[in-house]
């Protein structure tokens, strides 16, 4: 009789891991599904046609660089909640700058505004070298950690003042920052090699602000595109 109730308890045991398996198979592939017509639609349906840029989009898991209840939320077109009052970016913005950054393989990259980390592991799905700057050390902890856990443990990540970038590995080829500066960080662009990209957006907290593509060309910045933006503002610390 015993052993009757034991293969029992084993059984339903057994049932009710299969169940909760396909459960998690099924949310995984309805987050895939949403991933690849967030591509289809606000990427490629808008203006994204850097064929790596739409592949990395494609690739990483938005849905694990936002808090677990957001999840459902991580494919739609807007910007997200990631604690301490900041935001993941819109994922059409982030592969736009993405776009604009033009990385190569091999490119040296820095992102000024770390956040959740998942500007960075699409940037790493660009070029080995990336290196990524936050202010705040609860958020360089959560996305190191979401880094690692999906391969991304390359990314060099800093807890410090994004205003000063990152002197010791200066020059880079591209510099994304993802708050708005009043005005350009003399750092950052001191910090951009010859022919680097600077993607940036300018303007006041809760005022106008405009994303600018800049070139340095023969030691001068150069505007190349422009768009009306909303950010975070990049907070001045000790690097202003
Ligand atoms: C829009 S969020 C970045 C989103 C992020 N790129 C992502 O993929 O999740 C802007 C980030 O910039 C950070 N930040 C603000 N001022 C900064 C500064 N002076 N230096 C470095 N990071 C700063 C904020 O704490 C915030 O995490």
């Amino acid at each position: 009789m015993k052993w009757k109730i034991m293969l029992l308890l084993l059984v339903l045991a057994g049932a009710l891991v299969a169940l909760a398996w396909r459960l998690w198979a099924r949310e995984d592939e309805s987050l895939d599904a949403a991933r690849a017509r967030m591509v289809a639609g606000q990427l490629q349906g808008r203006d994204i046609t850097d064929p790596r840029v739409l592949a990395a989009m494609g690739k990483v898991p938005r849905h694990r660089f936002v808090p677990g209840w957001l999840a459902p939320l991580a494919y739609a077109d807007q910007p997200l909640p990631i604690g301490q009052g900041q935001t993941i970016s819109q994922p059409y913005i982030v592969a736009l700058m993405s776009q604009w950054a033009e990385v190569r393989p091999g490119d040296k990259v820095l992102e000024v505004g770390t956040g959740s980390g998942y500007q960075a592991a699409v940037l790493a799905e660009l070029t080995d070298r990336v290196f990524s700057i936050e202010l705040l050390p609860e958020l360089t902890r959560e996305a190191q950690k979401t880094l690692l856990e999906l391969g991304y443990g390359k990314v060099r990540l800093r807890t410090g003042d994004g205003y000063a970038g990152w002197p010791e590995e200066a020059p880079f080829d591209a510099i994304l920052v993802t708050a708005a500066a009043p005005e350009l960080p003399p750092a950052l662009v001191a910090q951009l090699q010859e022919n680097g990209r600077l993607v940036i957006p300018l303007g006041r907290a809760g005022g106008l602000q405009y994303l600018k593509k800049l070139r340095k060309v023969k030691g001068q910045l150069r505007e190349e595109a422009t768009l009306p933006v909303r950010f975070v503002p990049l907070v001045p610390g000790e690097g202003k």
